[in-house]
This record gives C-alpha cells, structure tokens and sequence, in this order.
C-alpha cells in the first residue's frame, strides 16, 4: 500500500499552514488518514537544522550550505517521517517541500536548477509530491501578513528581488507540470481561499483514493 504525498508551496504569508489545517480536517471528514508536517523540519533533529536556517547569524551563511542543510533536513525527514507514512498509506500533507528549495536557493539565491537537481535525486530518489498547491500571492501582501505575525526569520528580511523571483520559479514549475500542480489565488479572503480549496475537493479524494 502507498499512500499520497500533497506538498504546499507558496511565499511568505500566503497562507500555506493555515490551509494545510483546513484541508486535514476537509480530508479527516472524509475518513481519509491524514499526516501533517512541514520543511524545513519535520523530526527533532531536522527542526535543529530548520533553526540554524531560519537564525540570524553574524556568519554569513553560503548559499551551498543553505542547500545542503536544507537537504540534510530532507532526508531525515524522509527517512523517519514521509517514508514511513506513505508506506502505511497515509495521505502526508507537507507544508513546504523541494519546490521550495527550487524556489528559494535556486530563484532567489540563484543557484542552478542542475545542481539542485542532482541532490533531489540524490536525497528523493524517484519520490516527487502527487500534487502540489502553490499559493500564489503579490509578494508584498504576502510580507505584511508575515510581518504582522512578529520578528522576521533569516529570510524574510530578504529584498523585494529575491521575494519576487521565488514567486516567479513558483509560477515557471506549475506551467511546466500543470497535472501535478494547482495554483490557489491566495489575495483573496480566507474564506474564499477556503471555497477554492473546497472547488479542489473532489480532485484531491479522488487522488486519496486512487
Ligand atoms: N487569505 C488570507 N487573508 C488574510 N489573511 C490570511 C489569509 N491566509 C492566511 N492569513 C493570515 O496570514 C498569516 C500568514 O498565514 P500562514 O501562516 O498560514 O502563511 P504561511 O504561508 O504558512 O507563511 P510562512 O511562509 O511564513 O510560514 C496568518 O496570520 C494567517 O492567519
Ligand atoms: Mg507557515
């Protein structure tokens, strides 16, 4: 038995975590089995690792190193938490994943979608998410909503650049696999986010139950 692997992408504040809970309890209703987690993180010892990404430092990080611990994260979140759900047939809701680092090392650090590849099929072999919704915002509503939720992490203190290109590689990787991604206009009111995941429903049951 093999479960389902739905990832949740988007910027800053455009409401990844608040719908990755709504859709659990929509699914839950359903009696389908849901896992929720997120990245960077997702084990103890990969949340140490989101800490160092996420903390101010006085060190400049360097953008190899980003990656690698946000890969390093992935793996042992793989290995102890998504492997071990999809194989009991569990539909693992993941706030944040691959198309992330895709977005935000490669669009906004601006290092090349080869190498990133080569360490997704190093750390994923063939595993890639069965559906993804990507969030999409302008980017400066997306950071006053982040802003108003308290001190900004490592990353949201980035320019409008950076924010704008992670929004942009968001869009480019959708257009290229419309069958496994869904876009979700996030401006708009909760509530109506909300009725544009309901409109989804019936797509994603249907990939739960195969
Ligand atoms: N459609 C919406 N309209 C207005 N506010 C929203 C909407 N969606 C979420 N919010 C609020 O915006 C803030 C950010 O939402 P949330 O934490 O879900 O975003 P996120 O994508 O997980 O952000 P981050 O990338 O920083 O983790 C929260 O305070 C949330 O209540
Ligand atoms: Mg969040």
């Amino acid at each position: 038995m093999s479960g389902l692997f739905i990832t949740l992408e988007g910027p800053e504040g455009a409401g990844k975590s608040t719908n990755r809970d709504y859709l659990a309890e929509r699914l839950r209703e359903q009696g389908i089995e849901v896992l929720l987690t997120r990245e960077p993180g997702g084990t103890p010892l990969a949340e140490r690792v989101r800490e160092l990404l996420l903390a101010q430092s006085d060190e400049p990080m360097a953008a190899d190193t980003e990656l690698l611990l946000v890969f390093a994260a992935r793996a042992q979140h793989l290995a102890r938490v998504i492997g071990p759900a999809l194989a009991r047939g569990c539909v693992v809701l993941c706030d944040r994943f691959t198309d992330a680092t895709y977005a935000y090392q490669g669009g906004g650090r601006g290092l090349s979608e080869a190498r990133i590849a080569l360490l997704e099929n190093f750390v994923q072999g063939e595993l890639r998410p069965d559906l993804t919704l990507v969030f999409d915002l302008p980017i400066e509503v997306g950071l006053a909503r982040a802003a108003a939720r308290g001190r900004l992490d490592r990353f949201e203190q980035e320019g409008q650049g950076f924010f704008e290109a992670v929004r942009q590689t968001y869009l480019r990787r959708a257009s290229l696999e419309p069958q496994r991604y869904r876009i979700v206009d996030a401006a708009q009111s909760l509530s109506q986010v909300q009725q544009a995941l309901d409109a989804l429903l019936p797509h994603i049951v249907g990939l739960c139950r195969g």
